[in-house]
């Protein structure tokens, strides 16, 4: 089966009223406004989202973007009689990274879906999505979306390549469930010689968050810090970027080692931040430039 092929775009939308009047102007129709609750949990492999939506609840798991292979398999769609009760069971077993709340008016117009979507914590959103037949070769969903942008007035700067969970998570949605997962693996850390604890989360470009504690040996030179226990579990996990990391320690102020600093700058950019916590919560939060400011880069160093 062909996979399904949309013409998408989302905008800001600082006059939805406008934005609604210029639609069913040109001819859309009105469908009405949706509650859409969508609940990330932390899956092991891939995404796993419970969409609720009217009165009715969704288990849906899908493949990481970079591995998600064009067959429907690679999604798994599950109907959900008692939401409510899944929610829980998987908050406590896996952990809810972020939850995405909105009101959806859906307009329909030729073969175009108009979302006009306010969003808890983000504001107001127009999306386009024109879904494409299999045959097409996606001229004439370019056409109808470029029309409807232009009788929407979406202006360029105010278009976005990210979903409203990503969003929400450089927003910080994350923090309090990274923090969490940095106390448990601090917790777990296996220092008998040093007696020093340190746990570390980190959250990757997919929004997969991922944790590691220091290992250390009877051969002091084998022991593993924390960053590096977190950094091989986002690699195994099929992470490729860190966006956001907590480092905890039970001391007045934790900061990464110089050799964990470099090792976090292979995979995160200056202006990550890096949240410097004790076991109550976050102390300090500074960017990963400012604690490795100058820092080697191999390609930039080759010229
Ligand atoms: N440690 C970390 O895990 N991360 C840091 O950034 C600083 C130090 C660990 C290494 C060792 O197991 C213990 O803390 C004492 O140095």
């Amino acid at each position: 089966m062909q996979p399904l092929r949309n013409v998408e775009l989302k905008a800001r939308d600082h006059d939805p009223e406008a934005t609604l009047a210029a639609a069913l102007g040109h001819g859309a129709a009105d469908q009405g406004v949706l509650r859409q609750i969508d609940t990330y949990f932390a899956a092991r492999e891939g995404r796993l989202k419970l969409r609720e939506e009217g009165g009715s609840a969704t288990l849906i798991a899908y493949a990481r973007a970079d591995e998600a292979t064009a067959r429907t398999s690679a999604y798994h769609l599950v109907d959900v009689p008692d939401p409510a009760a899944l929610k829980g069971a998987l908050d406590a077993a896996l952990g809810t990274v972020v939850v995405v709340e909105k009101f959806r008016r859906l307009l329909l117009w030729q073969d175009v879906r108009i979302h006009l979507d306010a969003v808890e914590g983000l504001g107001t959103w127009v999306e386009l999505e024109a879904v494409a037949p299999a045959d097409s070769d996606l001229t004439d969903e370019h056409r109808m979306v470029a029309e409807l942008r232009a009788v929407l007035k979406i202006e360029d700067d105010e278009v976005v390549a990210t979903g409203y969970a990503g969003l929400l998570l450089e927003d910080g949605a994350a923090t309090p469930r990274l923090v969490d997962l940095a106390r448990t693996a601090m917790d777990r850390a296996y220092a008998p010689y040093s007696h020093f604890q340190v746990g570390v989360a980190l959250r990757d470009e997919t929004g997969a968050l991922h944790s590691g504690a220091n290992v250390e040996n009877g051969a002091y030179p084998q022991g593993a810090c924390a960053e590096t226990s977190a950094i091989g579990a986002l690699i195994a996990a099929g992470g490729h970027a860190i966006r956001e990391a907590v480092v905890m320690a039970d001391t007045e102020l934790i900061v990464p080692c110089g050799g964990c600093r470099q090792r976090l700058s292979e995979f995160a950019g200056a202006e990550t931040p890096i949240h410097l916590a004790g076991p109550e919560g976050i102390r300090r939060t500074v960017t990963l430039g400012e604690l490795l400011p100058l820092a080697f880069d191999l390609e930039e160093a080759r010229g």
